[in-house]
């Protein structure tokens, strides 16, 4: 089971957007069999998997030492099982921290062991933050995808998620950073600067950027949001669904 997971410490970069999109299509056209963790304590991913709020979360993995197979949910999608996050999170984030007999970054580590042979991939939606849960996502990551837009501020984030990539190098020396995903993409005067400012950061960068949805792929996006549906079964042919695709292409081969 490969592991990649989207990070920025910048919101509303389309972290989730992509992820979710992503692991629909390689569920739906690729045929593999995905596990999706929402490691978000706002729960959007888990939400649009329609995630039943009785049943357990990742909160449950890391601070009650609940196994992958009581957590885990299956979506509409066949191909895909997915961990739901909720405002548990912000709880667990604070006992696994104030906990130091054990280490406390592997415990999700720990729980996947337990179902990585029945996945090919597993997809892990990051929240705009660094604490615990993001250490236990990054400790079982093989790729990391650091979303962005082309914009100055979301270059800054951009550096400080490898500095933190860096130092969780020293306990899991495989982990790289896969490449930056420029998402938005818009041309507009100065986005050269901006770009050169990306590959300045000395972090490889995807060749496919997913285009600013305009009018009828936003209608699509928002849409797809609101019915928990892919944007390929919303407007498969809008710009965003066939970069989404190009994406996947280069990602995976
Ligand atoms: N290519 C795009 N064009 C236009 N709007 C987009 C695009 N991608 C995402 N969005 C919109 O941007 C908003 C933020 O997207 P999303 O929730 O995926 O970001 P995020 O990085 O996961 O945010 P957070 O950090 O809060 O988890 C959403 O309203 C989404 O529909
Ligand atoms: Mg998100």
């Amino acid at each position: 089971m490969k592991t990649i997971s989207f990070i920025n410490l910048k919101g509303g970069v389309g972290k989730t957007t992509v992820s979710t999109n992503l692991a629909y299509l390689l569920a739906e056209s690729w045929e593999l069999s995905v596990l999706f963790i929402d490691n978000d304590k706002q729960g959007n991913a888990s939400r649009w998997f329609g995630a039943d709020e009785a049943k357990g979360t990742l909160a449950n993995i890391l601070m009650d030492g609940a196994k992958m197979s009581e957590v885990f949910q299956h979506s509409r999608i066949s191909n895909i099982d997915f961990v739901a996050a909720d405002m548990g999170l912000l709880e667990a984030n604070f006992q696994v921290l104030s906990e130091q007999e054990e280490r406390q970054d592997i415990l999700l580590k720990n729980a996947l062991a337990e179902v990585a042979d029945r996945y090919d991939i597993c997809i892990i939606d990051n929240p705009p933050d660094i604490n615990m849960s993001v250490f236990n996502a990054l400790m079982v990551t093989d790729d990391v995808i650091i979303v962005t837009l082309p914009e100055t501020d979301s270059i800054e984030g951009i550096r400080k998620m490898e500095e933190q990539i860096h130092d969780v190098k020293k306990f899991h020396p495989t982990l790289s950073i896969r490449g930056i995903l420029i998402n938005q993409y818009i041309a507009y005067p100065g986005f050269s600067n901006a770009l050169d400012e990306v590959a300045g950061a000395g972090i490889p960068l995807f060749r496919t950027c997913i285009s600013y949805a305009t009018r009828n792929a936003k209608h699509g996006l928002m849409t797809a949001s609101r019915d928990g549906k892919s944007i390929f079964e919303v407007c498969p042919n809008c710009r965003v669904a066939r970069d989404i695709m190009r994406f996947a292409e280069e990602l995976l081969g």
